[in-house]
């Protein structure tokens, strides 16, 4: 590698923790602090795969519930050689949802195992940090209403609450896990401190692959 790599940070957690929130603060202060720093965002809803599952979660169109989890890896996969070339350049990658998202939703619906839904992410270019917001239930509701997509339900997010839970358990991740009741000020600097450690320990080594 002629430069350091860029480190891959992931923000996780259910609905209303103020992840886009954060993720944008994050690469603000970075990139003011000198270091090279992009954000995105999963689904990319941009591409032609990312269409076909805004279509899906604006309930405009339906899916078999297989084939969207399969099309919301295949939406990551697809941006891989991106990535790599970012992160390879030396950019520091804030990204807004993972493959822990596609796993926490799906496996919330009846029939799906953890290990099914994993699968398909196997490979991916590991994060080198994944940053979970933890809000409780009661104080995601003081938030403000659901909105109108799919699985923007109480119960359903309840439910992919405990599917974290159980991938916030596997210590080949780096987790880290966020009080996001604090103010918005409180937990950026809390972000922004894990993010600038994880990025000075993953500049000397290669990106991993996830779940291998
Ligand atoms: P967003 O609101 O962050 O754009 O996410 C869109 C929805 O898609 C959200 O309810 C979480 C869900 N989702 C999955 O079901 N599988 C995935 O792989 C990802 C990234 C998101």
């Amino acid at each position: 590698m002629a430069c350091k790599r860029g480190a891959l940070i992931v923000l996780e957690g259910v609905d209303r923790a103020g992840k886009t929130t954060q993720c944008n603060r994050l690469v603000e202060a970075l990139q003011l602090s000198g270091r090279p720093a992009a954000m995105m965002r999963f689904p990319d809803r941009t591409t032609t795969i990312g269409k076909l599952i805004n279509s899906y979660l604006e309930s405009k169109s339906d899916l078999e519930d297989h084939t969207v989890h399969l099309l919301f890896s295949a939406n990551r996969w697809e941006l891989v050689p991106l990535m790599k070339k970012k992160l390879e350049e030396g950019t520091t990658l804030i990204i807004d949802r993972y493959a822990f998202s596609g796993v926490a939703f799906t496996s919330a619906k009846p029939g799906f195992s953890m290990n099914w839904c994993m699968n398909p992410d196997m490979g991916l270019p590991k994060p080198d940090l994944v940053l979970f917001l933890q809000l409780n239930h009661a104080a995601a509701a003081q938030r403000g209403q659901f909105g109108t997509e799919r699985y923007e339900t109480s119960s359903f997010q309840q439910t992919v609450q405990r599917r974290f839970e159980e991938l916030i358990a596997d210590t080949s991740i780096n987790w880290q896990v966020i009080d996001a009741s604090q103010s918005i000020d409180e937990v950026h600097e809390n972000i922004k401190r894990l993010s600038v450690k994880a990025m000075n320990a993953a500049e000397d080594w290669p990106i991993g692959e996830l779940w291998t």
